[in-house]
């Protein structure tokens, strides 16, 4: 059993995200080893393992139920791989006959479009994602691109102005799956001429509390849509804005994947996230598998309904 002082953690960003290096989770973990991982996700929102030796998608679904209650995919496209487990999202760029999707593949790239978009896990709906876990199985070619870029929400709320701070206390953003698919695909058939109105709404507050560290984080994602008492317009400046200093280069940590087998573990009550493009995509296969643990902290609901929780999709 790995031992917790095996572990060596290294930070690497000015403010946040680490490495865990020493940890292979193809052997039993013991509960000092896994507290030492989560207070390690909890202080730095990313925590990076390298060659982190997941063996297959099971083992990958035990360890991330150590975080919580992992979110099963209740719905799975038929344009996606049919992979064994429910908990496991296919965030591949591989169609349903595992071939590399090309540009003609309106579905898989509208989501992969989104995905390049600035996000938290599961804001648009109305129980929020706490944990997710992304695992290479299978990476293209070195410098043909596809890293995952993180920003750091709690350190860019820290240094905002006191008068912004006091003026975006209380306010509310009102997410939607829908507008961000209509902000990364404006000239989609798929998305057009439907009204974000329409379909399910979900509602954070901009400034939520990352429970375990006390520290406040601005929880301002591309789902957000508008927010609550104001134009339409002044909120979704504000809400540019926002996402503009949030992601500013100092906050931004680009994480380059390496080797088969890494893992990388985010708090998306800390952190946002997104994913890059490269020039791997039509051409190289990239396998990458995610799973996603449901919030159950006070703010897992922000200002929702648990019973709208019931029937929500799954997280994008
Ligand atoms: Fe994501």
């Amino acid at each position: 059993m790995a031992s917790s002082e095996g572990l060596q953690i290294r930070q690497l960003h000015d403010s946040y995200v680490c490495e865990v290096a020493g940890l292979d989770l193809s052997k039993p973990l013991s509960d000092a080893t896994f507290n030492r991982i989560q207070d390690a996700l909890h202080q730095y929102g990313v925590v990076v393992i390298p060659r982190a030796n997941l063996p297959d998608d099971k083992a990958h679904v035990e360890f991330s139920r150590r975080f919580g209650e992992v979110e099963k995919s209740k719905y799975r496209s038929p344009h996606m791989r049919p992979l064994p487990y429910a908990e496991i999202f296919d965030i591949s760029n591989l169609d349903e006959k595992g071939e590399v999707v090309t540009n003609s593949n309106e579905k898989r790239i509208t989501a992969i479009r989104g995905n390049s978009l600035w996000h938290a896990d599961g804001s648009f709906n109305p129980r929020r994602t706490y944990v997710s876990m992304l695992r290479a199985v299978e990476l293209p070619p070195a410098s043909t691109g596809g890293p995952t870029e993180y920003a750091d929400a709690r350190q860019a709320y820290e240094d905002l102005p006191e008068e912004t701070k006091a003026r975006i206390k209380d306010l509310v953003a009102v997410h939607s799956f829908l507008h961000n698919r209509q902000t990364a695909n404006p000239d989609s058939p798929l998305f057009k001429g439907r009204s974000v109105y329409d379909e399910p709404l979900a509602r954070y507050r901009l400034v939520t509390i990352h429970e375990p560290s006390g520290r406040p984080m601005l929880y301002v994602t591309s789902y957000a849509h508008h927010i609550e008492g104001m134009p339409v317009e002044e909120g979704q400046k504000l809400l540019r804005e926002l996402t503009e200093h949030i992601t500013q280069p100092k906050y931004v940590f680009t994480h380059e994947w390496q080797n088969k087998g890494d893992a990388v573990i985010w708090d998306n009550t800390a952190v946002l996230h997104r994913a890059t493009p490269g020039s791997y995509e039509g051409k190289y296969v990239r396998d990458m598998r995610r799973t996603c643990v449901m919030d159950s902290g006070k703010g897992a609901y922000g200002l929702n309904s648990p019973e709208d929780a019931k029937n929500q999709r799954n997280s994008s």
